[in-house]
């Protein structure tokens, strides 16, 4: 069985909804065990034993939360991400709030820790992902909303669950 692990940090609900659905996605994938964890209850064991590992963070200016920031130094170093696919994704209030920023932030830190990271790209075909998969929840912009996005979340966790399977299973 491949695990996989989604670990995110959330406050209103958003980044959480996020990482359901990519767990929804994973889990259309033979022989994948996909759960996800918030930063502030991570089942550390389940984590070393996954072989991909998906992060993700709402846009606070742009950046990654201070708060799984924290967690990526001082808790993420201990579980073993060097050598593992990586994966990141994000969700703000603006359309253009930073949310690829968020993603690009994650996947710095990932790369530091010594982990393949994965995105799909445009080699998936439609639709084309390029870093991962970003939500705008309806806070202010009344026109969008996280549902716009489920099925960006549900086929990029497939995507990465496929490709940790290939290169791991
Ligand atoms: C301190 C703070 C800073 C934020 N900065 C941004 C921002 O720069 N751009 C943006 O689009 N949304 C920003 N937001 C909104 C959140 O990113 C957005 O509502 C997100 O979906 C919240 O995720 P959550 O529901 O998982 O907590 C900010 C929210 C807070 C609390």
């Amino acid at each position: 069985m491949m695990k996989l692990a989604v670990i995110y940090d959330s406050k209103t609900g958003n980044t959480k909804q996020a990482a359901d659905w990519i767990i929804e996605g994973m889990r259309k994938v033979a022989d994948c065990e996909a759960k996800a964890f918030s930063i502030q209850s991570v089942d550390e064991e389940f984590v070393k034993e996954s072989k991909g590992i998906v992060i993700g963070s709402p846009s606070y200016a742009a950046a990654m939360t201070p708060a799984l920031h924290a967690w990526l130094l001082e808790s993420g170093r201990a579980l073993g991400f060097g050598g593992k696919l990586g994966g990141a994704f994000a969700t703000e209030q603006f359309t253009h709030g930073g949310g690829d920023i968020v993603v690009q932030d994650i996947l710095v830190n990932e790369l530091v820790s010594g982990m393949l990271c994965y995105s799909g790209g445009g080699a998936c075909g439609l639709p084309v992902i390029h870093l991962g998969p970003v939500g705008v929840n309806n806070n202010i912009e009344k026109h969008n909303g996280m549902e716009l996005y489920r099925d960006y979340f549900i086929i990029y966790g497939q995507r990465f669950a496929e490709k940790t399977t290939e290169l791991f299973g």
